[in-house]
């Protein structure tokens, strides 16, 4: 039986499943493959992983832009599925996505104002003067000068760009935007500026977001909670700080390893871990836990049983027979 959803979850994800045919139909790309968790008002909730590990597909899924093959996705404990289409079409306004290729997110033949303009255009919201107002108001608020309307995409550099998705995504005025890999394209030295932009913006309008990266140092800066996600599934979940301090799983205590920055500290004094090989396929993803092929701790049962989620310490979980155990780990 799945938990009840948390009172203060804006998202409840409950045994989460998505799954694709390849292309020649034979096999199933387990893409997501029972994930549990809620997003909470107001909070950042970080996604980090390996590519190929699924984020964009629970991202996607999160905003309906895919549907769940199992499982439910609950928005403020409603299932929007389940709404009247009229009504699901304008609920999804309210959960947003930006990806990271602003280029892709902006027709190169129309004005900026008018790419900002559309959503509202194609809601019908309020009038045409509002809509003006409101757009103009966007821009402003993402930190564009008032002339941008009038350009084009081509004539703004890559940062310009990306707030001005921001501000596309911000006339709707939604309440949870998932963002994936929002900065991973940018140049690093605006990077941080436009984290800065997002933590403003959640600050000042009560957004929530959804913040998936590869870059531990990206989610690290902006999120309270981090989960750890391995072929489909979340390996680890808790506290930011306690999860890049003292990451449980091995897989996290191996991407930690793997960064180029200094060791959290409960860590310092112990080797580096190397990740060796690929991530498996998702097609035929490894018995009992998925992360066994890769992991220096494996054991015999670790191929014959799936891990339970186990809150080992408050608010945080964590997918593995042994975590906790003494002499387990650099903790
Ligand atoms: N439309 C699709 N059809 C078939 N397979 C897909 C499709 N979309 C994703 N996949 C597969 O699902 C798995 C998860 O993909 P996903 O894009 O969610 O990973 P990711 O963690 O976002 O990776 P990255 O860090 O590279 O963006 C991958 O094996 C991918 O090849
Ligand atoms: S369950 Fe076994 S294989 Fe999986 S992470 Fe823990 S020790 Fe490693
Ligand atoms: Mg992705």
């Amino acid at each position: 039986m799945s938990a009840p959803a948390a009172n203060d979850a804006i998202v409840s994800v409950r045994d989460l499943q998505v799954q694709f045919q390849t292309g020649d139909r034979r096999s199933t790309v387990k893409a997501v493959d029972g994930v549990d968790f809620d997003v909470r008002r107001g909070e950042t909730f970080g996604i980090i992983g390996e590519s190929g590990s699924g984020k964009t597909t629970i991202g996607r899924a999160l905003v309906f832009l895919l549907k769940p093959s199992a499982g439910a996705i609950l928005h403020n404990g409603v299932d929007p599925l389940a709404m009247p289409r009229r009504q699901f079409q304008s609920h999804r306004r309210d959960y947003q996505i930006i990806f990271q290729d602003p280029n892709a997110a902006l027709n190169p033949r129309m004005t900026i104002l008018s790419s900002v303009l559309e959503p509202l255009e194609l809601a019908r919201a309020g009038t045409k003067a509002e809509r003006l107002t409101r757009a103009r108001e966007a821009l402003d608020r993402v930190g564009l000068p008032p002339d941008i309307g009038a350009r084009y995409p081509h004539q703004l550099s890559g940062g310009q760009k990306q707030r001005v998705v921001i501000a596309r995504a911000l006339t709707l005025r939604p309440k949870l935007i998932v963002c994936d890999e929002v900065v991973a394209a940018l140049d690093m030295s605006i990077r941080g500026d436009v984290l800065n932009l997002f933590a403003e913006l959640q600050r000042d309008l009560g957004l929530t977001y959804v913040f998936i990266t590869h870059d531990l140092a990206v989610v690290s800066h902006i999120s309270e909670r981090i989960a750890v996600m391995y072929l489909g599934r979340f390996v680890e979940l808790g506290p930011t700080e306690q999860v890049s301090e003292k990451p449980l799983h091995p897989y996290t205590q191996a991407l930690l390893s793997a960064e180029p920055r200094p060791l959290p500290s409960t860590m310092r004094g112990a080797a580096r871990i190397m990740l060796q090989g690929e991530i498996p396929s998702p097609i035929d993803p490894p018995s009992g836990c998925r992360f066994r092929t890769r992991c220096q701790y494996a054991q015999n049962l670790c191929a014959e049983k799936t891990p339970d989620w186990r809150e080992l310490l408050p608010d945080h979980w964590v997918a593995c027979h042994f975590a906790g155990l003494p002499n387990f780990s650099p903790n």
